[in-house]
């Protein structure tokens, strides 16, 4: 009895924790976790099969920090290059209870729009809406200050491929699943992530446990 009791407790801890919260403080990241590097190459792989269980606090934290964390401190940097140090990638995480925004310097989630909106980003490949959680990449190409358009998003298309890259790698040395993705139906996301103009949504990564 106490053993089913502890269970449920668990569960609902799991479930309730990203239940629209405006703000969701996330854990300093575990740079000792994970294969070493030659070993995640080895392992890196899309996943067409994963489980949709939601990922845990630390999972979340070390994932988005790896993604596109600050890892310089001093110097505002960034575990990703972009071009000029133009910075111009944003992570927003929409999962069940909301589409979310990355802010890095906090390393913490804001809510951007509650409600799950997942299959929006899994647009026509529907078989991906019950990954518990996708990281969409959105290039502001404002944030370039030279160039004629088609040359910033040249850039952005590329430091947008580094961040999903570093997801990749992120995923495949710590045994999570995860699958890079240019589907996705654009101008609905737009919308739910509240974007301007010049931002674009460039490619999504889901992010799962792997089945068993
Ligand atoms: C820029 C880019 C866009 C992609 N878009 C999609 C997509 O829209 N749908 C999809 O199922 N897979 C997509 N993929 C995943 C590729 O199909 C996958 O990487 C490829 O088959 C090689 O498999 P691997 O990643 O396991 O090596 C994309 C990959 C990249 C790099």
């Amino acid at each position: 009895m106490k053993n089913l009791l502890t269970t449920i407790c668990i569960v609902l801890v799991a479930t309730t924790l990203f239940a629209q919260n405006q703000t969701i403080v996330l854990n300093q990241p575990d740079t000792n976790r994970g294969l070493p590097v030659m070993k995640a190459f080895a392992q890196r792989s899309s996943q067409a099969k994963f489980d949709t269980l939601s990922l845990k606090l630390q999972d979340l934290s070390d994932l988005l920090w790896a993604a596109d964390g600050i890892n310089r401190a001093d110097l505002g940097k960034r575990t990703a290059p972009s071009a000029m140090n133009s910075q111009d990638v944003d992570v927003y995480v929409v999962m069940k209870a909301g589409a979310y925004l990355y802010d890095a310097k906090k390393h913490q989630l804001d809510l951007v729009t509650a409600g799950d909106y997942r299959l929006q980003v899994a647009g026509r490949q529907e078989n991906f809406a019950g990954a518990p959680l996708f990281c969409v990449l959105v290039s502001d190409i404002s944030r370039f200050k030279n160039g004629t358009d088609s040359v910033k998003l040249q850039m952005a298309a590329l430091d947008a491929g580094i961040v999903s890259e570093n997801i990749g790698l992120f995923c495949a040395g710590t045994g999570l699943a995860t699958h890079p993705r240019v589907t996705m139906e654009v101008p609905k996301l737009k919308e739910t992530l509240k974007l301007k103009s010049s931002q674009y949504p460039m490619i999504n990564n889901l992010v799962a446990y792997k089945k068993n």
